[in-house]
């Protein structure tokens, strides 16, 4: 190993020396307060050699290893999906992670996908998306990460980050990482971390490094619910935080008349405003209106303003979600409730499996025969509640931004 000169990189206010210490192809950045991950004699040569491609002639299919779920109706978010397309297709960028932060609900992963579909087909670089709802493992997020920019992952765990960080620095690439739903490895401020402080070391290291601009060309769009405190010094630097609002009044009249929702302009804003223009409740708003009140706002649930008085947003959506839920017919209401068991998506076999095993399992989907079930999952689908993911094999996925909130619902009042 040889160990050329320090390069001085800025971080945050501080400079930090990081040595490149070269082992034949590998690269890697040790030292300094970034904890950077080295890599031992035994991990290099643990390193399964998969393939050899030169990352800049391969042809880099996207990796889409979960399903980034869309939204039925979108509407709006016009500048920003303009600001980060942009960015997404831009050879190299200052902001090198982007998250997108707001509450459940407010639309992140909605705008994520569009920004996905929004790429264009023949990107000479790699495209990763992930979500930590699928998959929280810090290790198989990393060894998924290696197999696809390095086409090398190391067997032992302990060498997989800075096997990753090489392989990104290595190809000079404009890489582009998508990480849904980070919230859920992030700290939640109850257990003694500081509210969104990532739980897991190593990708702590990971997107402070990408931040910091070690890691080439290759950047992050994160969405999280939390911002994340651990890039606060590359805020501006390497991190931008884009804080996501609700829908604007003219998107969420739009998403209204989409769903079926019958009035003028002011009737439809009373009606958004009433919830916040939440996208995810103005959603569930117009479905409920379309289906259960003849497209009329005037038939809106009614709130209880007295125990709205904190968590407003919340309270909102969990009424129109109630409201919603209780008045669907037993069967899809049961079928709802068992495919929000499976955020990986289920297939009809196994549906047909949980029929055949009776009431007590099935509930009302007991009664329901293979054309039945398959005519209900039709109307799901065209409803946006469901959808089948090729990715999975044309397995059924649950649509987690409406469905996986209707279920678990309190029991319902017969
Ligand atoms: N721009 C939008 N236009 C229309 N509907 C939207 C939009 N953004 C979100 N929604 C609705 O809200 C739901 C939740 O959005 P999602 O992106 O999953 O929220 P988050 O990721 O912030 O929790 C979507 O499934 C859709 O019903
Ligand atoms: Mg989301």
């Amino acid at each position: 190993m040889t160990a050329p000169g320090g390069v001085n990189h800025p971080v945050g206010e501080s400079h930090v020396t990081l040595e490149h210490v070269t082992a034949g192809q590998h690269v890697f950045a040790v030292q300094g307060d970034l904890h950077l991950t080295t890599m031992s004699a035994a991990d290099v040569a643990d390193t399964v050699e998969v393939q050899a491609v030169d990352p800049s002639t391969r042809v880099w299919e996207p990796a889409i290893l979960s399903t980034l779920q869309p939204a039925q109706h979108f509407a709006g978010r016009e500048g920003i999906l303009d600001d980060l397309s942009k960015w997404a297709k831009r050879v190299r960028v200052q902001d090198r992670v982007v998250a997108l932060v707001a509450v459940g609900g407010t639309g992140k992963t909605a705008v994520a996908e569009r920004i996905l579909r929004a790429l264009p087909k023949n990107r000479k670089a790699g495209v990763f998306v992930w979500s930590f709802y699928e998959k929280p493992q810090t290790e198989a997020f990393l060894r998924a990460t290696c197999d696809y920019f390095c086409g090398t992952t190391p067997v032992t765990s302990g060498g997989l980050l800075a096997h990753l960080q090489q392989g990104l620095r290595a190809a000079e690439l404009p890489h582009l990482l998508i990480l849904d739903g980070l919230e859920l490895v992030q700290a939640t401020g109850m257990t003694g971390k500081a509210l969104g402080e990532l739980e897991d070391p190593l990708l702590k290291q990971l997107l402070r490094w990408l931040a910091s601009g070690h890691g080439g060309r290759a950047r992050v769009l994160v969405t999280s619910r939390f911002p994340l405190s651990d890039l606060s010094d590359w805020e501006g630097q390497g991190y931008r935080s884009i804080l996501l609002v609700d829908l604007e009044p003219a998107a969420a009249r739009s998403l209204l008349q989409r769903r079926g929702v019958k009035g003028d302009d002011q009737a439809l804003n009373a009606l958004a405003e009433s919830v916040h223009r939440h996208a995810l409740t103005v959603d569930v708003l117009g479905l409920y209106l379309n289906r259960f009140g003849g497209g009329d706002p005037n038939n809106a649930p009614q709130f209880d303003l007295s125990t709205l008085k904190s968590d407003q947003k919340g309270a909102r959506l969990t009424r129109v979600l109630e409201s919603y839920a209780d008045k669907l017919p037993p069967g899809e209401r049961d079928l709802l409730a068992r495919l929000s068991l499976f955020p990986r998506g289920v297939t009809v076999e196994y549906l047909r499996f949980i029929i055949g095993a009776g009431h007590h399992v099935a509930g009302a989907l007991s009664d329901y025969g293979p054309v039945q079930l398959l005519g209900m999952l039709g109307d799901l689908h065209d409803l946006g509640l469901a959808f089948r993911s090729e990715r999975q094999g044309g397995k059924h996925v649950l649509g987690p931004p409406i469905s996986t909130r209707l279920f678990p619902l309190p029991p319902r009042h017969n």
